[in-house]
């Protein structure tokens, strides 16, 4: 207990250091830091207008290309967790994951068909959901054998596929994990969320403590390379030394890192989370905005203590060449992504597109037997778009090549950018020399409450955030 206390001591004294009180007066913080928005992309889903996939495949061939990065969906669960919004299906029979597969092949098939091409060349891949390892060996074999054929991967730097402990435990999770090697998976993130029974149960996950350390186990004995986890904080009823031995278990994994998430109490897109229901019910069972600062500075200086560095905003890896490559490609290459299945995102040049949403999947049946892919919503990118993409994404996760950015938009950092940019320089939030933008380490602290300032005002998730434009 002393060690926990020590932690939270040592924590305490060198977050007092960024002064973050100066920076919730200058009111850049939404709520006051009660409130979280995590900037994944811009323009964010919720600018999204109806679109069906003519607008994504249209004139292709005439604008110019980038790097293109593969994303998958899986939508099905094990069960529904009380804090995710995203769109699952939980405890589907194996005949009906059978058929969703029947019709993800015709869409990856009409997807490289619309692109003109026999395969799509990736340079990362990411298969996510929902637990895209619900699927039983016999299906994971399927699935993989027809993904490799529509996306060529002889250039792809990290295959990479997202689980949950129950589902890659025993004989059956061993076979899974070792058909998921044969065919080049070589990362996998376990959604872990907590190593304490009564939070995974009050989560509404499936698994136990033994489950995960088990599933662990599994993945090393299948010799997969890179293990990852993912951890949640400032979850209801989570105290601050709760977090600190949560810090302590991941650590003394000897796992290659981690990613720590924030709870999310907002949703993204279609679908609320039921944490939102709990939250508006009973606000004074989350932890205080001091408390998630003091908690998300501990996963940083813990994790940092020990070698594991914050190579990605809120992803810690001992090699910096093992955290999501997708994320890197996505984020500071700005690449295309080719994205398929339910409610999966795409984004070719200049286009972004999203699919149909809807945990009812004959909605996107419909669409795919169509002989479309199932978008229906998504923004052609202005050029105002355009340029704020091209700073908030780079920023948010490794930093601003100003040489690139004028590349790209044919005007300079400075001509779009310099009113934000100087009042941050004056809170010692962004530093920046001839060639590049970045944020300091109290700016990278505040990473998400900064790159949202980069926003148009019309996209500002929040209402209550003052502008810094409007500081100046
Ligand atoms: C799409 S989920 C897939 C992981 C896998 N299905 C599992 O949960 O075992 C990816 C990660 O997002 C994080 N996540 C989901 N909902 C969240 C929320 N409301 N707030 C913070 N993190 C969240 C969780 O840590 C989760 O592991
Ligand atoms: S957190 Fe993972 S397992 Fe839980 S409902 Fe969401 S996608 Fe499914």
């Amino acid at each position: 207990m002393d060690e926990v206390k020590d932690w939270i001591g040592l924590a305490r004294e060198e977050l007092a250091q960024l002064d973050v009180d100066e920076i919730k007066q200058s009111g850049v913080l939404p709520g006051g830091g009660k409130q979280f928005f995590p900037v994944i992309g811009y323009p964010p889903l919720t600018m999204f207008s109806e679109m069906d996939d003519t607008a994504l495949f249209e004139n292709f061939e005439q604008r110019p290309a980038n790097k293109t990065i593969a994303y998958g969906h899986i939508p099905f669960c094990p069960s529904r967790c009380t804090f995710c919004h995203w769109i699952t299906k939980t405890k589907t029979k194996a005949e009906e994951v059978d058929v969703y597969l029947d019709h993800l092949e015709q869409e990856m098939s009409l997807y490289r068909s619309k692109m003109g091409m026999d395969s799509i060349p990736t340079s990362s891949v990411l298969i996510g959901g929902g637990t895209p390892t619900y699927l039983n060996p016999k299906q994971m074999e399927r699935f993989l054998k027809n993904f490799t054929r529509h996306f060529d991967l002889s250039d792809c730097t990290q295959f990479s596929i997202e689980a949950e402990p129950t589902t890659l435990l025993g004989k059956e999770g061993l076979e899974k994990l070792a058909i998921m090697k044969d065919y080049g998976v070589h990362r996998i993130s376990l959604g872990v969320q907590s190593f304490d029974d009564h939070v995974l149960s009050a989560m509404g996950r499936t698994h136990n403590n033994t489950d995960t350390m088990e599933s662990i186990e599994q993945m090393r004995r299948a010799g997969i390379e890179n293990v990852f986890i993912d951890l949640i904080y400032a979850y209801p009823g989570q105290t601050v030394e709760q977090w600190v031995q949560n810090m302590l278990t991941a650590i003394n994994l000897d796992i290659e890192g981690y990613q720590l998430y924030r709870l999310r109490i907002r949703p993204h897109g279609d679908r609320d989370g039921n944490i939102l229901k709990v939250h508006t019910k009973a606000p004074e069972k989350f932890p205080e905005p001091d408390d998630i600062q003091l908690m998300k500075y501990l996963g940083i200086m813990m994790s940092e203590k020990h070698g594991y560095g914050e190579h990605q905003t809120r992803i810690f890896a001992r090699k910096a060449n093992d955290i999501s490559h997708y994320l890197r490609d996505w984020a500071c290459d700005l690449a295309d992504v080719a994205g398929v299945g339910v409610s999966s995102w795409s984004n070719l040049r200049g286009v972004f597109s999203m699919n149909v949403g809807d945990a009812n999947l004959e909605n996107y049946y419909k669409l795919v037997r169509e002989g479309k892919v199932s978008v229906n919503r998504g923004k052609i990118r202005s050029a105002d778009d355009e340029r704020r993409r091209c700073f908030i994404l780079p920023l948010k996760n490794a930093r601003v090549s100003k040489q690139t950015f004028t590349e790209r938009t044919g005007e300079t950092v400075e001509q779009c950018f310099s009113t934000e940019i100087n009042v941050f320089k004056s809170l010692g939030l962004i530093e920046e020399n001839d060639s590049h933008v970045w944020l300091t380490p109290r700016g990278r602290f505040f990473a998400d409450e900064i790159s949202t300032q980069f926003f148009d005002p019309n996209y500002l998730p929040f209402p209550d955030v003052t502008r810094v434009a409007e500081m100046a």
